[in-house]
């Protein structure tokens, strides 16, 4: 299965290249309860397949702090380690508990820029099956407006598949 995916291609609108990636991203996890493992491998399986993601991966909200994001596995460029709720669009994100999307980050409010190179930015919270929230999951694009409903809807659908009832 995993060497079957590294060698492929989704054809098909946005939409469907989510629903296909959601099918796979359940078959690999099947039978595996590890988080880091689940979190590693969504996030490694969605910037694979999408090349409008620049920057993919989890900040997870700190047991210690429970305030406060810290970094959990991604894909991309060096990220910021932490993050406090209400700061820049991750927190904004945590603290609502709404997906934020973000056509132009230099317009948003406290947005850190943790690479230059980050122009519009996706961040959906992720609950746990007691309705916890445990992390918020981002992914920033080069392009300026990158994200739209399809992504929202498409990592909305996958997070609550593999963290709320996976
Ligand atoms: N831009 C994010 C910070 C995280 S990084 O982009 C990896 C934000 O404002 O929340």
């Amino acid at each position: 299965m995993v060497e079957a995916f590294n060698e492929r291609t989704i054809a098909g609108s946005r939409a469907e290249r989510y629903a296909v990636a959601a099918r796979e991203i359940a078959a690999v996890l099947d039978g595996e309860p590890n988080l880091g493992a689940r979190m590693a491998t969504v996030t490694a399986m969605l910037a694979a397949t999408f090349e409008h993601y620049f920057w993919t991966g989890f900040y997870l909200v700190d047991p210690e702090k429970p305030d406060e994001l810290v970094v959990g596995p991604y894909q991309g460029t060096l990220g910021c380690l932490r993050i406090a709720f209400g700061r820049g669009v991750c927190g904004a994100a945590a603290r609502s508990r709404q997906t934020v999307r973000v056509d132009d980050v230099q317009a948003f409010p406290g947005h850190i820029a943790c690479d230059s190179r980050s122009a519009s930015e996706i961040v959906v919270p992720v609950v746990d099956s007691d309705g916890r929230l445990i992390a918020v999951f981002d992914v920033d694009s080069e392009q300026p407006a990158a994200f739209d409903a399809d992504d929202q809807a498409g990592l909305e659908a996958i997070l609550r598949q593999v963290f709320a009832k996976g």
